[in-house]
């Protein structure tokens, strides 16, 4: 029990907890909606009723008249957006919300009803009335690949020989399809919005990068940047979907603009669906081909995924083929669908995993067709450089996670003939599947206050979003300092403190961490100086201060985005290996058990790392036995817009998933060593878990998610 109390104790095995994991359970953590701002109003959205067209009129009156309604903005009477600009050059936000009447997809926001409580602002919300002149939208992908075009320059990436695939002796072309997923965190978004002065601006909201949203705000309503505060304490998850600015961050500052008052905005879950981003419908074909001894000759790797009317949102979908595998001749393509749908953005693993379920898919068809085990496939392809640049990588302990996770999963089970194995009516069949991103860091500052007391508080602006930022930062500090972690505070998530990047990208670590660990390293000059000696292991910092009658002791210390990336390939390394039961009878699959294996480079923190693992092969299980987001394409409407319809999984379908890392320091990166690991914890599961669908089976799914119907 000591252990659940005291959070801060680092406990043997699993490593020290959450430092504010009480917080969390406790209810103690405030998230953005749940700030008592005096004079709060709250607002609702009403959303567009069709897809493509612009608004004829609104009845708005009834809903003016309703009770506790205080205002119900529209683009009629809503305030201006001075940085709505023509080419909205430096603004992330590009729905140009309330400003004219034009409806790029279904659910768009077209008013703000705001009241005096929720359930008011609600009512009203519902009496709010509009007609519009409707044209013909399109959301369907498959039907719309005509209309496909290049993000960006041609989206054409070429080594070696084109479709050189189609000359191999063992070759094969398969298409594969990835549904719509939402990000769908448990906590929805929000924000509260407060305007201090003409030019002031304080927001509670969530965010994964409080500065991000602080320039985005100065620049959208071209208020000075300091007279900006965001605030994201604690963030309830996002998966990406708080990576930037949404419409419904505009609306609710504008709406606090027109009533004079703080607005409260949360969406409801259905407009989670909507308003904030999502993985994109993407069609794949991968043409692969190889040797009969199984080296791979030729990979091409086309794409086509869907994006909004009025943004290219692009991602790396086909790049995995560029980079995991050892491959003289690669093409790839990849081209965009504008569709009446809002625009998608990053979830976790963004493009890589949707790319990942297509290449270690086809890789698994490969090597039925070669009969060679998936395992050997892949070492034999092993890419000892980065194939793409011809750079090394800065580290790669891939071989290492093959052998540690198979033989963890018991893989010398797996029989290479598929549906051979049966037990109590259920099929048994094991699958792996590998991912890989990249290893990146940015540039950031942190503060770092030695007290009187011997205690030491960091703070730096990132957002945590749950991966458990702050327990690393303060172990990081621990070590540095040599000093207990229950005496380190890390203060976070406000656009005041010092500059961090957004958390994204799996970066935080190598990012924040470095400054960090600079700030502890010029905190113990500062006391070496002092004292005039270098130091003991577990120096007493109370003792030192109160010897130099010195209150506190602080640095402000900068890192950079590092250095050797001109010289090395950097890049995190996943794969998962997936034993699944198969009814036989009705299709139903069950994940038995999970090995998810992760190079990151030196783990920091290993329960959070654990959790990291454990909650990326989850949200692979989702996307690969259930989430779909359905749009009913006569209205361009989703259609299973809410928890109960949108599957994710639950405990009932997790069984034992065990995370193992390879625990080896990346010498390049930063000075902990330590790489990314939230994004491949997800690239890859979802292909593991087809291809071990395949192996129970002998049926091969290529388009998401694996349900019954598609199994038997
Ligand atoms: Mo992550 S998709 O960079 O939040």
């Amino acid at each position: 029990m000591e252990k659940a109390i005291n959070i801060n104790r680092p406990s043997s095995a699993d490593g020290m907890s959450r430092i504010d994991g009480r917080l969390k359970v406790t209810g103690a953590a405030k998230y953005s909606a749940e700030y008592a701002v005096e004079g709060l109003t709250y607002g609702v959205l009403v959303g567009s009723a069709i897809a493509k067209g612009s608004i004829a009129a609104f009845d708005i009156k009834t809903a003016e008249r309703a009770p506790g309604v205080l205002f119900v903005v529209t683009y009629l009477n809503a305030p201006k957006v001075p940085g709505f600009q023509p080419d909205q050059k430096g603004v992330r936000a590009q729905l140009k919300v309330f400003n004219d009447d034009k409806i790029f997809y279904n659910g768009q926001p077209i008013a703000l009803v705001i009241a005096d409580t929720y359930e008011r602002a609600l009512y009203g919300a519902s009496l709010v009335k509009a007609t519009y002149n409707k044209e013909e939208h399109q959301t369907n992908l498959t039907e719309n690949f005509g209309k496909g075009y290049p993000p960006r320059g041609d989206g054409l990436y070429k080594r070696g020989t084109e479709d050189a695939w189609k000359s191999a002796p063992i070759k094969l072309e398969q298409e594969y399809m990835v549904p719509t997923n939402t990000h769908n965190p448990m906590e929805l978004h929000a924000i509260i919005a407060r305007w201090d002065a003409d030019d002031k601006i304080t927001v509670w909201d969530k965010t994964q990068g409080v500065k991000a949203t602080q320039h985005d705000i100065s620049q959208l309503f071209n208020i000075p940047l300091e007279n900006v505060q965001v605030n994201s304490r604690f963030v309830g998850g996002a998966f990406g979907s708080a990576l930037r600015t949404w419409p419904h961050e505009i609306v609710a500052i504008l709406g606090a603009k027109a009533v004079k008052k703080p607005v409260k905005l949360v969406l409801s879950r259905a407009d989670m669906f909507t308003s904030v981003g999502y993985r994109p419908h993407t069609w794949q074909k991968i043409g692969i081909g190889a040797t009969a001894d199984g080296k791979l000759t030729g990979i091409t790797h086309q794409a086509y995924g869907q994006t909004s009317p009025y943004e290219n949102f692009t991602e790396g979908a086909v790049n995995v083929s560029q980079s995991l595998y050892a491959c003289p001749n690669v093409n790839t393509k990849y081209n965009l669908v504008a569709l009446n749908v809002g625009t998608p953005t990053w979830m976790r693993g963004p493009g890589e995993a949707t790319g990942a379920f297509a290449l270690e898919s086809a890789l698994d068809e490969l090597s039925y067709v070669l009969s060679i085990d998936p395992v050997e496939l892949r070492l034999r392809n092993y890419a000892e450089t980065d194939p793409e640049n011809g750079k090394p990588f800065s580290s790669k302990y891939l071989k290492e996670a093959y052998q540690l996770g198979a033989d963890h999963i018991g893989w010398n089970d797996r029989k290479q003939q598929p549906g051979t194995v049966k037990k109590d009516g259920w099929f048994v069949g094991y699958g792996i599947g590998c991912g890989m991103f990249g290893a990146y860091r940015s540039g950031a500052t942190v503060k770092a206050t030695m007290k009187a007391d011997g205690t030491l508080h960091l703070q730096s602006a990132v957002s945590d979003i749950g991966p458990g930022t702050g327990t690393a930062m303060v172990l990081i500090a621990a070590e540095q300092m040599g000093m207990p972690a229950d005496k380190i505070s890390f203060e976070n998530g406000a656009s005041d403190l010092p500059q961090a990047p957004t958390q994204g990208g799996s970066a935080t670590t190598a990012s924040v961490g470095s400054a960090v660990h600079q700030a502890c390293v010029e905190l113990k000059d500062k006391i070496q100086k002092l004292t005039g000696n270098s130091g003991t292991d577990n120096p007493d910092y109370a003792q030192i201060l109160k010897q130099h009658d010195l209150p506190l002791l602080e640095v402000t210390a900068k890192s950079t985005g590092g250095e050797g990336r001109d010289k090395y390939s950097m890049n995190s390394w996943s794969v998962h290996f997936v034993k699944v039961l198969v009814n036989g009878s009705t299709g139903v699959v069950k994940i038995d058990k999970v090995a998810s294996v992760a190079d990151c480079g030196t783990i920091i923190s290993p329960k959070t790392a654990r959790s990291q693992i454990v909650g990326g092969a989850i949200g692979g299980i989702g996307m690969a036995l259930m989430e779909e987001a359905v749009i009913d394409h006569r209205y361009g409407r989703y259609i299973n817009n809410n928890y109960a319809d949108y599957h994710v999984p639950v405990n009932a379908d997790i069984p034992q998933i065990d995370a193992l890392f390879v625990n080896k320091p990346d010498p390049i990166l930063n000075p902990m060593g330590a790489k990314g690991m939230a994004e491949i914890a997800l690239v890859g599961m979802a292909a593991a878990v087809a291809n071990a669908v395949y192996n129970a089976t002998g049926k091969r799914v290529r388009e998401l998610p694996i349900t019954p119907d598609k199994v038997i």
